[in-house]
């Protein structure tokens, strides 16, 4: 059965990388017998301009019927001034909250290629495969009460509530047990047991959940340790599983140690396997619309999606092999450029991954 692909470029470099995305599942299409169709449709800033509102029922409708939503990013300096309420990133909230993709795994591997790349030592990196696995769906980020009040003296206060469900953290931390036991089999839940509440509750069901998973070592972090443990040791890790807020920002870190945020992709899954799919990086509007970006973040993603939701895991495997082949022949964009290398553009990049797809 043909599956639909809902395309939503969204802001900045987004357009440039999704525009070599789309280049490759048309040559999957097209050469390798992807059964696929593809509609397009704005999100974030762009659908801001064109309808006044980050997510337009349009795009939140063709989302909802897609099989797979491939996303470049959102936001810009342009929008910045709007009410947070309206501001791009609502978008990529509201399609996250809305399709129920709770489940956002991001992997960070460093390419043995790109070691140099990175700026820790290599000996720290060499080897790197951590996959965390962030919650997305709860937490502060759409936590119940939120806003800025004024107090009866005039003072203004700002607020935000940290709040999982026990439900929410049993599905999140069965997602990470079962993605561990297919790997390395150490799980890591990180935590601020000692100060939040909301994170002693998660620290609880996680240890409760071991116990369905007697094959996988479950340990828990302080999020304050695991920052410091992702720069110091980060190959003690196999899986990370977090929160929300915390996810967001260990995953950044994380992404760093690979060379460059640039190279991780990304997959949002609700409880059906239904994914989201983007880099992990931003619109970047400092170098937006100059063919500079790296596009490898998004044709990675574009692999998640093959494995995760299309189930074409030998085409998953080739698009990574293709990735891994551009690296070997030198082609880096300026992102992850070193002496020595051919220094290319996002279209040559894209190009060069097609051309590889049908060698690897
Ligand atoms: C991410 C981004 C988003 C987030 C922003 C753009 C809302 O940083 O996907 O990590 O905070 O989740
Ligand atoms: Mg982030």
């Amino acid at each position: 059965m043909t599956k639909k692909i809902a395309v939503l470029p969204g802001d900045g470099i987004g357009v440039e990388i999704v525009a070599e995305a789309v280049k490759l599942l048309e040559c999957l299409r097209r050469d390798f017998g992807l059964k696929i169709e593809m509609e397009q449709a704005l999100v974030g800033g762009a659908a801001i301009d064109a309808t006044g509102k980050p997510l337009p029922e349009q795009t939140l409708a063709l989302a909802r019927q897609a099989d797979a939503v491939l996303l470049g990013a959102v936001g810009g300096p342009k929008w910045e001034a709007l009410d947070i309420s309206v501001r791009p990133e609502k978008g990529l909230l509201g399609l996250r909250k809305e399709l129920n993709l709770f489940a956002n795994l991001r992997p960070a591997i460093l390419y043995p290629q790109l070691a140099s790349a990175s700026t820790l030592k290599p000996e720290v990196v060499a080897g790197l495969d951590i996959m965390i696995v962030r919650e997305l769906t709860g937490d502060i980020y759409f936590g119940q009460p939120r806003g800025v009040r004024t107090l009866p003296n005039g003072e203004r206060e700002g607020f935000n509530t940290m709040v999982y469900s026990e439900p929410e953290i049993e599905r999140i931390g069965r997602v990470a047990f079962d993605i561990a036991r297919k790997r390395n089999k150490k799980l890591c839940s990180v935590d601020k047991a000692n100060v939040l509440e909301c994170t002693e509750l998660w620290r609880e069901v996680m240890t409760r959940l071991a116990k369905d998973y007697p094959d996988v070592a479950l340990t828990h972090m302080y999020v304050d340790n695991a920052a410091m443990q992702l720069v110091r040791a980060p190959k003690q890790f196999d899986v990370m599983v977090t929160g929300n807020i915390f996810g967001d920002i260990l995953s950044d870190e994380a992404s760093m140690l690979t060379g460059s945020i640039g190279m991780l992709p990304s997959a949002s899954l609700d409880a059906n396997g239904k994914g989201m799919y983007e880099p992990i990086h931003g619109s970047a509007p400092d170098i937006a619309g100059k063919n500079v970006a790296n596009p490898l973040a998004t044709l990675l993603s574009v692999a998640m999606m093959l494995r995760y939701t299309l189930h074409e895991a030998e085409l998953a495997a080739r698009v990574e092999r293709a990735v891994s082949r551009v690296l070997d022949e030198g082609c880096r964009t300026a992102d992850i450029y070193t002496d020595g290398m051919r220094k290319v553009g996002t279209r040559e990049m894209g190009e060069a991954v097609l051309t590889a797809l049908k060698q690897s």
